[in-house]
């Protein structure tokens, strides 16, 4: 099977899949090319999220559209989904046991994609992989998670809520294509894993 292939059964098998919270709610998978060497993965999907199935397509979404075209990317060029796929009431945060209940498919999702570097979008999805870790402190650098290689970076519905933070995703989205060629000649047996980071934060790898 190839990557499509598994993609189109994971979202059936997702979609099939009636105990996960949220249900039946429209079910957002994710889009882009599954063979991209970023892939982003935010929350959950919004309002306008539900309404057309596609991941980021509403005020955040077009921000992020901008960002990946200031450093002279695409969209169709990278992947994007969430960690929980349907919306959430009124856009409330995404639920501890619902980001576990939708955490192997991501799982499964991502190990199909196997990208060069995943680029979390805010803290709950950054936590995913780093739990330690915090926004304010980690976004922009690189750390290794087990076998991913992770660039966390602002919500971009955060940066839309001031100026510093604005500023400060876009000072760490135009370090993303370094982050991405560091890691493609990076040996991950030869550095350390920041999963547990200790508190007084973990050494960039970038
Ligand atoms: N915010 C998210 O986290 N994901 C989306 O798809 C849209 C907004």
């Amino acid at each position: 099977m190839d990557k499509r292939e598994a993609l189109k059964a994971l979202e059936e098998e997702m979609r099939q899949d009636k105990a996960l919270p949220l249900h039946p709610a429209n079910l957002v998978f994710g889009e882009g090319d599954p063979d991209a060497a970023v892939l982003f993965i935010g929350e959950a999907p919004g309002q306008r999220e539900d309404e057309l199935g596609r991941p980021f397509v509403g005020r955040a979404g077009q921000l992020l559209d901008k960002l990946i075209v200031s450093i002279g990317w695409q969209r169709e060029e990278v992947y994007i989904t969430n960690i929980v796929k349907r919306r959430p009431p009124l856009n409330r945060d995404p639920l501890p046991e619902e980001i576990e209940a939708y955490r192997p498919y991501l799982a499964r999702q991502i190990e199909i994609l196997h990208p060069v570097l995943i680029a979390p979008l805010g803290r709950f999805s950054m936590n995913y992989f780093l739990p330690e870790a915090k926004i304010t402190r980690d976004q922009g650098k690189l750390f290794r998670a087990g076998d991913r290689l992770i660039f966390p970076l602002l919500h971009p519905a955060a940066a839309l809520r001031g100026t510093g933070a604005m500023q400060s995703l876009v000072e760490a989205f135009g370090r993303l294509p370094k982050a991405v060629e560091k890691c493609r000649s990076l040996d991950l047996a030869s550095v350390p894993d920041a999963t547990p980071a200790p508190e007084t934060g973990q050494k960039s790898l970038l």
